[in-house]
């Protein structure tokens, strides 16, 4: 096993680059099922667990799967499976994708319940809403969804809560289907409009993703294409806390900065110095922070995804701040990880009241899960002494070489390997 140990108190200082965005990448690689004709190329993938994960599902489906430096190529004209029900599908979240694309190309599909980060109960009455509204028979029967149809007919959808993933799976179940189909309340994240865009490339016809209204017009094919996928909003939102939290001046490059400005706010709000520059930001800070108020909302609102991030920032700002998580129900585990090193927090619900530390010291910790494990090495970087974070298998997840990029920018991070 491994860990990450930090010795803190470092200013960080210098650039790195973002990665192509996770929650993109993992639903427009399993979207290249769609394609029943020519390859897919896609560029600027993360390299990440999940990303491995899905690889491997595609192609135990029967894919043709090649990669390389961040390009992933896809053959999916070679499929021969549409029963999904390895341990890696069971493994992530992002599984769900895999029944939208499959019912939509071979009008029937069936995958194992998705896993992923325990922070909530995560239903996905929604997606099987959707599908079912398409004209789909969806049964769920042992952990396992099965969908079928004899063909699949546009409609007006209107969920009944805004979702990423729902939107997105019933985009993708909608893109072949007989006639127009009309999505209403749905998730207008970056990754939802970049999954748009990819699927556009391929032949579809969606218009108003990242807007209220997704409009698909279901077409007869979709064919293979090249396509980039967006850097990663959360990756970047959790650099610039990073280098927030410790102090210096750190240019985050490839991003688009137009994403972070729910999380710019809340840094400037703080006393961050923030410079847009085109396609990099900059993020200056010196001295104490001030605390502040966060409410975490489906974008353009602050993103639950970097709410953990933020809060080991929050621990060691001035005075009170409170955070009132309103996407997941379980999403302070790493709480009482923070606590073990001096952090005053309570929680009450949804809501976690925290009184600044002068300082934090450091402690073993574990990442419970992927972003907490982001707010982890964040507290371990400000806070005195040694930190260790255990269960890193959770970071590796979602976020590339993070020690590497740490240590870039001048912190003091190693993996070492362990026997439990
Ligand atoms: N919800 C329902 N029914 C559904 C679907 C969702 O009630 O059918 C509820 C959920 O319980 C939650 C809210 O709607 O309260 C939002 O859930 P959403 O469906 O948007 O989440 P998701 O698609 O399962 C994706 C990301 C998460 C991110 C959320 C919110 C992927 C693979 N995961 O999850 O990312 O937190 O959107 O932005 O895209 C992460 O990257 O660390 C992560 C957990």
């Amino acid at each position: 096993m491994n860990k990450l140990v930090i010795n803190g108190g470092n200013p960080l200082s210098g650039s790195i680059e973002i990665n192509g965005a996770k929650n993109a990448a993992v639903a427009i690689l399993p979207a290249s099922i769609l394609a029943s004709s020519g390859i897919c190329s896609i560029d600027n993938i993360p390299d990440i667990e999940d990303v491995h994960c899905i690889e491997k599902i595609l192609k135990s489906l029967g894919c043709k799967v090649k990669t390389g430096k961040n390009l992933v190529v896809i053959d999916s004209t070679t499929i021969n499976k549409i029963d999904a029900d390895t341990d890696d599908v069971r493994k992530m979240r992002a599984s769900y994708y895999l029944i939208g694309a499959l019912l939509a190309r071979f009008k029937k599909a069936r995958v194992e319940l998705p896993g992923g980060c325990p922070i909530g109960v995560r239903p996905i009455d929604q997606h099987i809403k959707g599908f079912g509204a398409l004209g789909a028979k969806v049964e769920i029967k042992h952990g396992c969804v099965s969908v079928s149809a004899e063909k699949l007919v546009g409609t007006s959808i209107f969920f009944d809560v805004v979702s990423v993933g729902a939107t997105i799976n019933v985009m993708l179940a909608a893109t072949l289907a007989e006639g127009i189909t009309t999505l209403e309340n749905v998730a207008k994240e970056p990754h939802v409009v970049d999954v748009a865009n990819f699927l556009n490339s391929m032949g579809a016809n969606i218009k108003g993703a990242g807007t209220e209204i997704i409009r698909v017009v279901g077409v007869k094919e979709l064919k293979g294409c090249s396509y980039s996928v967006i850097p990663d909003q959360i990756e970047a939102g959790t650099y610039m806390i990073a280098a927030a939290a410790c102090g210096g001046e750190v240019i985050i490059e490839n991003v688009i900065p137009k994403h972070l400005e729910s999380i710019s706010a809340k840094l400037i709000e703080m006393g961050v110095e923030i410079i847009e520059n085109g396609d990099s930001i900059t993020v200056k800070s010196k001295g104490r922070l001030k605390g502040i108020n966060i409410k975490t909302q489906p974008y353009p609102g602050f993103p639950t995804d970097v709410q953990q991030p933020l809060s080991a920032l929050l621990t060691v700002a001035e005075g009170r701040s409170i955070i009132n998580e309103s996407i997941w129900e379980s999403r302070f585990k790493h709480i009482d990880e923070l606590k073990k090193m001096g952090a005053n927090i309570k929680v009450e619900g949804r809501i976690a009241i925290i009184d600044g530390v002068d300082k934090l010291s450091g402690a073993i910790v574990k990442a419970t899960d992927l972003r907490a494990g982001a707010a982890m090495v964040i507290a371990g970087l400000i806070a005195d002494g040694t930190t260790e974070v255990l269960s890193i298998d959770h970071i590796d997840r979602g976020y590339p070489n993070i020690e590497d990029k740490f240590k870039a920018l001048g912190a003091n991070i190693k993996r070492v390997s362990y026997v439990e």
